[in-house]
C-alpha cells in the first residue's frame, strides 16, 4: 500500500467512529495484484511520462477514478461534495453512489442500484443527469445485499437487476450505462450484447458473495471476451501505481477507489481525497517509466507474467 494511504487509513482510525470503521473494513479482500510479476522494457525514452486517459468523453489526469461508496457524511460533514471537490482538484473523476449522503452535483457517473420501486431508481438517474452526470454505473452484484454485509447503515430497499434494465436506463437517461460487478467473460459479452457501453470488474470488495474470485484473476477473462468494444474497469485492493499498471497490463482501461478515498475523506476533507488520487496517480508515472512506458498506450499485456503465490 502507498505510504500516503497507509497514514490516511491510520489516521482515519482515530477520527471515524467504531461502527462507521467496522462497517467501511467489512469483508475487505485482496485484489491479487501482486501474483503478477512485471517485464519492463530497457532503453526506452520516459524523460517524460503521461498517465492522461480519455474514458467515454472524459479525459481525467491518470486511470485512477473514485469509486461509488455510500454515505460519505458517515466520514466527513460535507459527505459527497468534499469527495467530489478533492476529485476535481486531482483531475480525476468521480463515480457517485446512490447511497450518496447529499445530491449530485458537478460532474462525474452516477451508480444505480436497482429499487424496488423502479419508478425511484429512473428519478434518481434523471435527477443525476440534469445535475451533470454523464455516465450511469448499474450495480450487478447486489440483488440483495450480501451476508458478509452486517449493513447497519445500509438499506433493503433493493431489487435484482436485469440485463434489460441497461438498456431501460440508457434509452430512458441518453446516457451510457456500465455495468459494475461482473467477474466472468460470458456475463460481459451479455451485458455488451444488451447494450452496456462499460465493464466494472468487480467482486464490491468481498462484501456480497463470499470465497470470491481476485479481480487481477477475473479481469483477463472479461478483458479478453470484451474485446475493446467498451472501456473495461477495475477495482479490488488497488493501492499503489504497481496495482494500477497491473491492471492497466492486463487490460483495464482504469481502476476505482473505494475504501482509499474514504480513508483520505475522513482522514482530511477534500484535500485529502486529492492527497490520495494524486499519490496513487504520480506513483503510477513514476512505476511506469521504470517500466518503459511513456503513456497508457504503452502499458499491454506483454509487460506482466502470472507467477503464482
Ligand atoms: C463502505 C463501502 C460502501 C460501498 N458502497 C457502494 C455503493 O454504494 N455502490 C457500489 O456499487 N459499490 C459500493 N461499494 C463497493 C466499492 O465500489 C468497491 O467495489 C469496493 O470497495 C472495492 O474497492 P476497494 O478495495 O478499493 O475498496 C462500497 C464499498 C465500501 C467499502
Amino acid at each position: 500500500m502507498h505510504a500516503v494511504l497507509a497514514a490516511q487509513q491510520a489516521r482515519a482510525r482515530e477520527v471515524v467512529a467504531p461502527e462507521v470503521l467496522t462497517w467501511i473494513d467489512d469483508a475487505a479482500v485482496d485484489g491479487g495484484w501482486s501474483a503478477y510479476r512485471f517485464r519492463p522494457h530497457v532503453l526506452r525514452d520516459v524523460s517524460s511520462v503521461s498517465t492522461e486517459v480519455s474514458l467515454l468523453g472524459t479525459t481525467v489526469s491518470s486511470p485512477v477514478l473514485v469509486g461509488p461508496t455510500a454515505f460519505h457524511g458517515n466520514v466527513h460533514p460535507l459527505g459527497e461534495t468534499a469527495t467530489a471537490a478533492g476529485t476535481a482538484a486531482a483531475g480525476s473523476l468521480m463515480v457517485w453512489s446512490m447511497r450518496a449522503s447529499v445530491p449530485f452535483e458537478g460532474s462525474g457517473w452516477w451508480q444505480a442500484y436497482l429499487l424496488r420501486e423502479r419508478a425511484l431508481t429512473l428519478d434518481a438517474c434523471l435527477r443525476a443527469r440534469d445535475g451533470g452526470a454523464t455516465a450511469i454505473v448499474l450495480t450487478g452484484d447486489t440483488p440483495y445485499l450480501g451476508t458478509a454485509r452486517r449493513a447497519p447503515l445500509g438499506s433493503q430497499d433493493q431489487a435484482p437487476a436485469t440485463l434489460q434494465d441497461i438498456d431501460w436506463l440508457a434509452t430512458k437517461t441518453g446516457l451510457p450505462v456500465l455495468v459494475k460487478g461482473v467477474l466472468r467473460g460470458d456475463d460481459a459479452e451479455a451485458c455488451i450484447d444488451a447494450g452496456a457501453a462499460g465493464i466494472v470488474v468487480s467482486n464490491h470488495g468481498g462484501r456480497q458473495l463470499g470465497r470470491v474470485l481476485a479481480t487481477s484473476a477475473a479481469l483477463p477473462e472479461v478483458v479478453d471476451a470484451v474485446a475493446r468494444r467498451v472501456p473495461v474497469l477495475v477495482d479490488g485492493g488497488v493501492r499503489s501505481g504497481l496495482d494500477v499498471l497491473c491492471a492497466l497490463a492486463l487490460g483495464a482501461s482504469a481502476v476505482l477507489l473505494g475504501k482509499p478515498v474514504l480513508w483520505g475523506l475522513a482522514a482530511d476533507g477534500a484535500a485529502g481525497v486529492e492527497a490520495c488520487l494524486r499519490a496513487v496517480g504520480d506513483d503510477l508515472a513514476f512505476v511506469m517509466g521504470l517500466a518503459g512506458c511513456q503513456s497508457v498506450a504503452d502499458v499491454d499485456g506483454s509487460l506482466v507474467a502470472e507467477t503464482g503465490p
